[in-house]
């Protein structure tokens, strides 16, 4: 099989790790009889410096054109702390996911048996967690408008807005993913203040009738952010909208150990995009420290999702799993004897090559 990937490593960690994901890929395809066919492309702050746009329509056009995105990360702190900037590297990422409609993110939780004792959580809290999160992703405040500065430049606004359709899409892929799963779903919102949040609860509300099988719950998020370090182990498929989705994914990578582990599938109307949860980590950049892990295990869900292929994607989790036993693992896992970001990525690429 023909595979086109449109590679976009952004800023930051985001080319190193993007590096280890394409070497695994490539292992998986040479074992496996697939073709990979990459087109690289600008994204975030180093697209803002080549051509003074987060987005370029360029990259765009290689997303539509590919089967396939894996993406690295996007961030760059020269921005970060300038409130004046123009333009930044996120509106780059929120542009991309616009245009190609990826409107859910699918970010699953799950704790590795071998990292159990490198989480701050108690192991018997974490042994057998295993949830997903599905983060709706272009709508809410983070596209909402007005958005801005009154002219005396003294208030600032954000806008939350939902249509019943974006609601009605996302808790339909929700359902599904929790019918395949242990047909638990979880809606966290804030409809003891949001009118959004509101609608998202009447749409789930109506939408449960169709699905018997399914026990749904409804959660506050304030609760539900709790409830996520306390009772991890409780949650099976939670859906909520982009912010929420935001802020909890990040807790939640609390779990596994690290940040660096947790991978995700962004699906929608166009091409689906691969990325890892965490950011462009500007302190790590060029050290070859971080952990390619999520970018690798972000690639594992693009040959689940995108071409289908499930072998070929076990075969990545069965290597990086394998990785953690041998103890190949880069400092944020093991400080005392870390490996580095490119021999994790050779050790995982060797690894399918010989099993
Ligand atoms: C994420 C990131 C992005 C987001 C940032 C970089 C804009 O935190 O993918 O979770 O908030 O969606
Ligand atoms: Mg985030």
């Amino acid at each position: 099989m023909k595979l086109n990937i449109a590679l976009l490593p952004g800023d930051g960690i985001g080319p190193e790790i993007v590096d280890q994901a394409v070497k695994v890929t490539d292992a998986v395809c040479a074992k496996f009889g697939h073709t990979p066919l990459y087109t690289a492309a600008l994204t975030g702050a180093s697209a803002i410096d080549k051509v003074g746009d987060p987005y370029p329509e360029e990259t765009h056009q290689a997303c539509m054109d590919s089967d396939a995105v894996l993406f690295g990360a996007i961030g760059d702190p020269r921005f970060d702390n300038d409130p004046a900037a123009k333009v930044r590297p996120e509106t780059g990422l929120l542009a991309m996911r616009n245009k190609l409609g990826l409107y859910a993110n699918i970010r699953p939780v799950m704790c590795f048996p071998s990292l159990v004792h490198k989480s701050p959580l108690r192991e018997a809290l974490i042994e057998g967690v295993d949830f997903v999160v599905i983060r709706e992703l272009t709508g809410g405040i983070y596209f909402g408008r007005p958005q801005g500065r009154t002219e005396d430049m003294n208030t600032a606004y954000d806008t939350c807005v939902y249509h019943r359709y974006e609601v009605e899409r996302i808790a339909k892929l929700a359902f599904g993913f929790a019918m395949e799963r242990d047909k638990k779903l979880c809606l966290v919102d804030k409809a003891n203040v949001l009118a959004t949040s509101r609608l998202w609860r009447e749409v789930v509300q109506g939408m449960a009738a169709g699905y018997p099988d399914v026990s749904v719950e409804y959660m506050f998020v304030d609760n539900a952010a709790m409830q996520m370090i306390q009772h991890p182990k409780r949650f099976d498929v939670v859906v909520t909208e982009n912010m929420f989705g935001d802020i909890l994914t990040d807790e939640a990578s609390v779990i596994t150990g690290s940040l660096g582990l947790l991978p995700s599938a962004s699906v929608g109307l166009h091409t689906s995009v691969f990325e890892p949860i965490h950011g462009s980590y500007p302190k790590a950049a060029g050290k070859n420290i971080a952990n390619p892990l999520a970018a690798v295990l972000s690639a594992a869900m693009m040959f689940e999702y995108a071409f289908q292929l499930e072998q070929e994607a076990a075969m990545i989790r069965k290597a990086v799993e394998s990785s953690f036993d041998a103890g190949v693992v880069t400092e944020d896992i093991d400080s005392t004897r870390a490996s580095k970001t490119s021999q994790v990525g050779d050790w995982l690429a060797d690894y399918i090559e010989n099993h």
